[in-house]
């Protein structure tokens, strides 16, 4: 009995401990952070109020937590629990989180919520969690400079607008030839790992020291070190960083090609317009000159006789083509920029293009330039190789007859020559292409290589 008496003090302190710890956890409740957003907000709702109606409102703002459910994106985003404005275009300009979110009109939040282009965790309601910057959070929410790299989880990257760096990022991977060792979409090289999932396995800062200096890395790379400008490379991390590999129901793709003149002039070229039509006096005569038509049709004639053209125009030769919507609106919006001066840059249609521009395009296509240099001129790393350390420059392909050259591509060279016979094997070889490359563009990759000069 005693020795339990003696204990008496002891139960006391223990008693206030967790009286304190109570406490501690009331206060740390009530002064939590989003809270105080919301009676921030609050006030200056209050404030803001000019009728007794308005008043009411504000003084009536529950404090509580605020959630966007996307069953179908598999998210629950609570960031309105503190960015409680972004609908209210009359917050421009207001400090954060409190301000409006500008050009949400095509991306409604109660359709797409917040991560799925800002990343972070949905769930969490405290900064910096929400944020995504604590330990064992994998997607911390994306630099604002990277922002753009979210289009292209649901936009083909070639053609969002207002998303040039995206757009950089996206033709810098073809012109240097990443595909060369890459699969992207299925397409591409062995040598390297696919990319399709890299932006969500890979940090901005991961990427773009990578690709600066790939060894400092993984040691051993065989990935040749990216030589461009800081911007550049950013533009490059931040396409790598859109791919991700998020698989998104039907309505998230739908529009996977904005409609714009770009795609409209890509259809103008597929489909062969030019075989009836003239633009800029040049093409066929079966149908009207198009330079102009959208002075002479409105665009709703327009877009119905892309519908059906029969329909329009009573016995039209024209073909149905069966364009989508959003093709025809391309196809319109292309028509309409026929004016003047961009007759001329609408020239370069592939139909029209001679064999050493085709050429080009199949060196882009399959990536020759990751490993020749992005016009053939060589110098790219490939560690005791014979040809001088370096894979070899293709700017002397005139000294090979079409047969040496036709055999070096479809069956390239898997057993590279080594500099030292001892040392290690030459990290790069070149693949063969004889199972992708068709006998057109075979002969027009050689009319490019012959047109190179040292
Ligand atoms: C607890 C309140 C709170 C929550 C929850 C919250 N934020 Fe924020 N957010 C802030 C505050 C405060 C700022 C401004 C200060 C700062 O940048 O930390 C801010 C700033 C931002 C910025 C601008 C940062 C920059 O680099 O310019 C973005 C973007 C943002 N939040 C997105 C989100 C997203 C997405 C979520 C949900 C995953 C979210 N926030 C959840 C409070 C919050
Ligand atoms: C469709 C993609 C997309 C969605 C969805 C989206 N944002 Fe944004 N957000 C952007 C882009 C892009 C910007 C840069 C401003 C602009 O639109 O030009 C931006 C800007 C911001 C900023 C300002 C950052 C700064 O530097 O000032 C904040 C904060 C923010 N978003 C929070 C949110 C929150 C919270 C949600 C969800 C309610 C959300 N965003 C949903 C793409 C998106
Ligand atoms: C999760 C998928 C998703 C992401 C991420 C996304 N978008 Fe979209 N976007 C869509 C869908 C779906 C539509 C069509 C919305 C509709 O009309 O219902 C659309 C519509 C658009 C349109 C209008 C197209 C037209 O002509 O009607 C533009 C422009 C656009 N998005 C640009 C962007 C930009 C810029 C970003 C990056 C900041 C972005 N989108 C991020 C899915 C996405
Ligand atoms: C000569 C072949 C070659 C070329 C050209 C090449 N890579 Fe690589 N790349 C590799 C190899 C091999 C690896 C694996 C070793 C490493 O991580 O460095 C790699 C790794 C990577 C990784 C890391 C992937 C991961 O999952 O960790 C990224 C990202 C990458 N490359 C992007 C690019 C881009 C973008 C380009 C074009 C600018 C490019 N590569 C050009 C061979 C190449
Ligand atoms: C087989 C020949 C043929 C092809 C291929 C063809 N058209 Fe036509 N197109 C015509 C003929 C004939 C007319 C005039 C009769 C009519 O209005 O349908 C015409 C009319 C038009 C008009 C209306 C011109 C005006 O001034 O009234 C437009 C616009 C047009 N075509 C665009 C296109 C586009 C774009 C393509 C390719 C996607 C295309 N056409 C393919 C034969 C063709
Ligand atoms: C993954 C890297 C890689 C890619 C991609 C690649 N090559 Fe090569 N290529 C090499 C290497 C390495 C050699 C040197 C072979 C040797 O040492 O015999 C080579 C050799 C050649 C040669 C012989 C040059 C000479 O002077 O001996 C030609 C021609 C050539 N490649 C053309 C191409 C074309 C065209 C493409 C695109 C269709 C291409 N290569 C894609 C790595 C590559």
């Amino acid at each position: 009995m005693d020795s339990l008496r003696k204990l008496y003090p002891w139960f006391a302190l223990l008693g206030l401990a967790v009286g304190g710890l109570v406490l501690a956890g009331y206060y740390k409740d009530e002064f939590r952070e989003w809270k105080r957003w919301q009676q921030e907000y609050a006030a200056q709702e209050l404030n803001r109020a000019t009728t007794p109606e308005q008043k009411e409102q504000a003084r009536a703002l529950p404090i509580e937590i605020k959630q966007i459910v996307l069953p179908e994106l598999q998210r629950v985003d609570r960031c309105t629990t503190c960015h409680l404005a972004v609908e209210d275009s009359s917050y421009a300009g207001v400090k954060q989180p409190l301000a409006y979110h500008p050009n949400h009109a095509r991306h409604p939040f109660e359709k797409f919520g917040c991560t799925i282009c800002h990343q972070g965790q949905g769930r969490a309601t405290e900064r910096e969690a929400a944020h995504g910057r604590v330990a064992h959070w994998e997607h911390p929410m994306l630099a604002m400079k990277y922002i753009e790299a979210s289009c292209a989880k649901c936009h083909a990257a070639t053609d969002v607008p207002r998303s040039p760096l995206l757009a950089r990022g996206r033709a810098l991977f073809e012109e240097q030839g990443c595909i060369g060792c890459h699969k992207l979409g299925g397409f591409g090289g062995n040598l390297g790992p696919e990319l399709d999932k890299v932006g969500a396995k890979r940090s901005p800062e991961w990427l773009a020291k990578h690709f600066k200096s790939p060894a400092e890395l993984v040691p051993g790379s065989g990935m040749p070190p990216v030589k461009r400008s800081d911007a550049d490379v950013a533009a490059l991390t931040l396409f790598m960083l859109g791919q991700t590999g998020e698989r998104l129901t039907e309505y998230y793709v739908s529009m996977k090609t904005i409609p714009g003149p770009d795609i409209g002039q890509r259809l103008f070229g597929q489909k062969g317009c030019i075989g009836c039509h003239s633009v800029g006096g040049k093409g066929g005569t079966v149908g009207p000159a198009l330079d102009g038509v959208t002075q002479r049709r409105t665009t709703d004639w327009i877009v119905k006789h892309f519908r059906d053209p029969a329909a329009i125009s009573p016995e039209s030769v024209m073909p149905k083509f069966n364009f989508t919507e959003s093709e025809i609106r391309s196809l319109a919006s292309f028509l309409g920029s026929l004016t003047g001066a961009d007759v001329l840059s609408f020239m370069k249609i592939p139909a029209q293009a001679s064999p050493v521009e085709r050429g080009r395009a199949v060196y882009l296509k399959y990536g020759c330039g990751g490993c020749h240099g992005t016009s053939g001129e060589g110098g790219v790393p490939n560690h005791n190789a014979k040809s001088n350390q370096q894979i070899p420059p293709l700017t002397a392909a005139n000294d090979l007859a079409d047969v040496f050259l036709e055999s070096f591509i479809t069956e390239g060279v898997p057993e590279i020559g080594k500099l030292d016979p001892n040392g290690p094997k030459p990290p790069i070889y070149m693949p063969g292409f004889g199972d992708k490359i068709s006998e057109g563009e075979l002969a027009d990759l050689i009319s490019y290589l012959r047109s190179l000069k040292p």
